[in-house]
Formats: structure tokens, sequence, C-alpha cells
């Protein structure tokens, strides 16, 4: 079985979003280079340093199921009914959205009313040997709490965006013990792996 890992990108003072979930700045590093990366979905190509192309590129293929939450789906109007990285999504939610029309009836979305763990045991059960990608603060915190996480990856973008959406608070189980697996240093970026040692288990 592959690992359960939450990778956002995050400012050097902890928001992945800034006040009324303004990206400004936090997604700058996706067109601050010259190699262009098609995502997997073939919807998007993104321009960035050589480093960051290769540290893409190994996301891309590892990633076999995501878990998100609802808000980002609702943000992103459902990615236009294809997440970037084209596989498939399970989205945590208290209800079903009957009305949301699915532009690609190919495109594997589940919405999960069972909470967090199950979401992640579904996700899981259909990404077999490939690895399950969380986001975002919410979802990340809650699977923080309930000890489900092997892996937090950390795309580290250089700005300080004062307030907004927190990644690392609502913590039941700190402090939690990480260990630095990989550090990818970009230009515009730095790409930060880290192991869960200690896991919370905190439901
Ligand atoms: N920087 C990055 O890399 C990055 C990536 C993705 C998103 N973002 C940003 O992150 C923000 C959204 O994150 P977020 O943490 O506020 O929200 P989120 O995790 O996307 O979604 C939270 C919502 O999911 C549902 N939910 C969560 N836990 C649940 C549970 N246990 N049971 C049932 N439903 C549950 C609830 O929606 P309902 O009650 O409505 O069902 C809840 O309001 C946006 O600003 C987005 O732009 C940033």
């Amino acid at each position: 079985m592959g690992t359960v890992g939450v990778g956002l990108t995050m400012s050097l003072d902890g928001f992945i979003a800034g006040p009324n979930d303004s990206v400004e700045h936090i997604f700058d590093w996706y067109a601050s280079g010259d190699t262009e990366v098609t995502v997997p979905s073939g919807t998007m190509t993104v321009k960035v340093s050589s480093a960051s192309a290769t540290y893409l590129q190994e996301v891309y293929t590892t990633i076999g199921a995501l878990v998100m939450g609802r808000r980002t789906f609702d943000l992103t109007n459902g990615w236009d009914g294809r997440h970037p990285v084209d596989a498939p999504v399970f989205v945590v939610t208290h209800n079903v959205p009957e009305d949301w029309v699915r532009e690609h009836p190919d495109a594997p979305f589940t919405f999960v009313t069972e909470g967090v763990e199950s979401a992640v045991a579904q996700a899981q059960s259909v990404a077999g040997e490939k690895n399950v990608g969380v986001g975002a603060a919410s979802l990340a915190q809650q699977c923080i709490n309930a000890g489900l996480l092997d892996e937090i990856h950390v795309d580290l973008a250089p700005c300080l965006l004062g307030d907004g959406i927190r990644l690392f608070e609502h913590l039941g189980v700190t402090p939690l013990n990480l260990e630095i697996a990989k550090v990818v240093a970009a230009p515009a970026v730095t790409h930060i792996t880290y192991h869960v040692v200690e896991r919370g288990g905190q439901a």
C-alpha cells in the first residue's frame, strides 16, 4: 500500500490561502521558470524551474487518489470537472451536491459523508500501491489528529501573507515529531517532505 500524505503550498508564515481565500503570491512558483509541465489531466501547463519540474513529475506519477475538502471543491467548481492530477477524488462533505453537473462523466468524483477516515480508506483501496494525497487545511488537520498521515509535503512559498487559512492549527496531538525526508531547494519555492515518525491518533 502507498503512503497517505498532505501536499500543499504554504507561505513562510504558515498560510495556504490569504484573506477571503485569496491565493495571491502562494502559487507564483507555478509560473516562475522555463520548464513546461503539463498536468496529467492535460488541462493546464505550468512553467517552473527544472528542479520543481522533476519534483512535480514524481508527485504526478505516484499519486493514485486524492481526498479533498468540500470548500476547495466548491471554490474550484470541482476543478471544472477534472482534477489536474487526474486521479479519483474523494470529496469529504456533509451534503452531497445533487445539482453538480459532471462535465466529464469519466472523471471519478466520490462524495463521502462518513468523515475523513472513511474517505482515506476508500482512497487507499482505489490507489493500491500508489499514494493518497490529502488537501486542504481542514482535512490535513483532521488527518493529523486521527493519526492517518505518513507524510507531510510542504511547498514553502517565499511570501508572508499575515492572515488567512492556517495549515497547522486546531491540532490536538502536538507536540508531534517529524523527520525531514527530502528537501528540494528550487529557485522560487522550497519543496520539503517530512515523515511522520510519531502518530497522533486522537480522532
Ligand atoms: N495552498 C494550497 O496548496 C491549497 C490547495 C488547495 C486549497 N487551498 C485553499 O484552501 C482553502 C480551503 O481549505 P479549507 O481547509 O478551508 O477547506 P477544505 O478542507 O477544502 O473543506 C472543508 C469543508 O469540507 C467539509 N468537511 C471537512 N471535514 C468534514 C468531515 N469530517 N465531515 C463532513 N464534511 C467535512 C465541510 O464542508 P461542508 O460542511 O460544506 O460539507 C468543510 O467546510 C481555500 O482557500 C483554497 O483556495 C490551498
